[in-house]
């Protein structure tokens, strides 16, 4: 069992990337045969038009990964674009891509419509996806709801492919990370960079702080009586907890915590939680010649693969 799991470089690390995709991503690591994380840094340049910035927020997507439980025993970290034949796979596989798969992208008029340039390249990101896939004979690829249609269209390119020129590729299985839930942001709404209602996991305390305590509320009194499960504090708070622990904690919530005291909570198991990460990371910005060794050697395992089926693909089209 292969698995692989990616994440574009594209802004600062919420609660809801961390919870919703780098941690059940990560524990993936030492159960499959081999697992493969890789920075979408490709794709965030469908975003991200600012060098600057992309240098920082690759810098830091890589802290945050070793900082969060990545292991390089027992796993392969790299940069996409380090990779060469993601972008050769990708060019192989638009030959075949039909235009009408494409067009059906919901998240490319999402996108759209949120004002990200309408280019050939954001058009194209499900087949540079498919080929980040394909390359590494991937069979597992666990992804959130969001992420489901292009997954789809990566079995459809597979498929395709291997029709038109013979088994070449491994069909991947897609696992949608159903047990978890939307993170909500501050304003209720699902946490999202774009929203602005994020709560970072590594940035300054006093952020996170001013985030917590602003995290929106109904205009029930202090010791009333609250309804734990449509309040955003305590559903933030259950990331944190076991089964046992959420039960608990809602019951104070009925029996009249206040919103004041409950976020204090929230915060206190913030800080418990993220306190040993915070401070690997900073460990970690001291160290920026393992960091790169971890990187060599991801990168260089990956290429390893990445070649050896660029090669069975060249053959199969009669590029060889
Ligand atoms: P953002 O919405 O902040 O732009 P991304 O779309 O870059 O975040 O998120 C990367 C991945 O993190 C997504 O594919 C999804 O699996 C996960 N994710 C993001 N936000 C949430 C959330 N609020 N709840 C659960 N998972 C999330
Ligand atoms: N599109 C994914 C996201 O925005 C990131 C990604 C790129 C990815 N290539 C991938 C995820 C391949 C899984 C497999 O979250």
């Amino acid at each position: 069992m292969r698995v692989l799991s990616g994440m574009q470089p594209s802004g600062q690390l919420h609660l809801g990337n961390y919870f919703g995709s780098m941690l059940p991503n990560l524990q993936h690591q030492g159960k499959a045969e081999q697992s493969f994380y890789f920075i979408a840094d490709l794709h965030a340049l469908t975003s991200i038009q600012d060098p600057k910035l992309l240098r920082q927020l690759r810098k830091d997507i890589i802290l945050d990964y070793l900082a969060s439980g990545f292991d390089p025993e027992k796993a392969i970290l790299y940069f996409q674009s380090d990779i060469p034949e993601h972008t050769e796979l990708m060019w192989i596989l638009a030959t075949i891509a039909p235009m009408g798969l494409l067009e059906r992208a919901v998240s490319y008029k999402e996108k759209v419509e949120k004002g990200i340039s309408a280019t050939v390249g954001l058009f194209s990101y499900p087949v540079l996806m498919a080929a980040d896939i394909l390359l590494y004979d991937a069979n597992l690829v666990p992804v959130g709801k969001d992420q489901k249609q292009h997954l789809e269209m990566t079995r459809d390119l597979a498929i395709k492919f291997n029709s038109t020129f013979g088994e070449t590729f491994v069909v991947p299985d897609v696992q949608i990370r159903e047990e978890v839930a939307v993170v909500p942001g501050t304003d209720g709404q699902k946490m999202s960079k774009s929203y602005g209602n994020t709560i970072p996991i590594f940035g300054d305390e006093k952020v996170i702080k001013k985030a917590i305590m602003g995290i929106v509320t109904d205009s029930r009194g202090a010791t009333d009586p609250k309804d734990p499960e449509t309040c955003v504090t305590y559903r933030i708070h259950k990331l944190f907890l076991s089964a046992a622990d959420a039960k608990e904690l809602a019951d104070r919530y009925r029996e009249g915590l206040s919103y004041g005291d409950a976020k204090k909570l929230l915060l206190q198991a913030y800080l418990d939680h993220f306190a040993p990460l915070r401070e690997r990371r900073l460990e970690l910005e001291g160290k920026p010649e393992y960091v790169q060794e971890v990187l060599r050697k991801g990168t260089q395992k990956a290429s390893v693969v990445a070649q050896k089926t660029m090669e069975r693909v060249r053959k199969a089209t009669g590029l060889r």
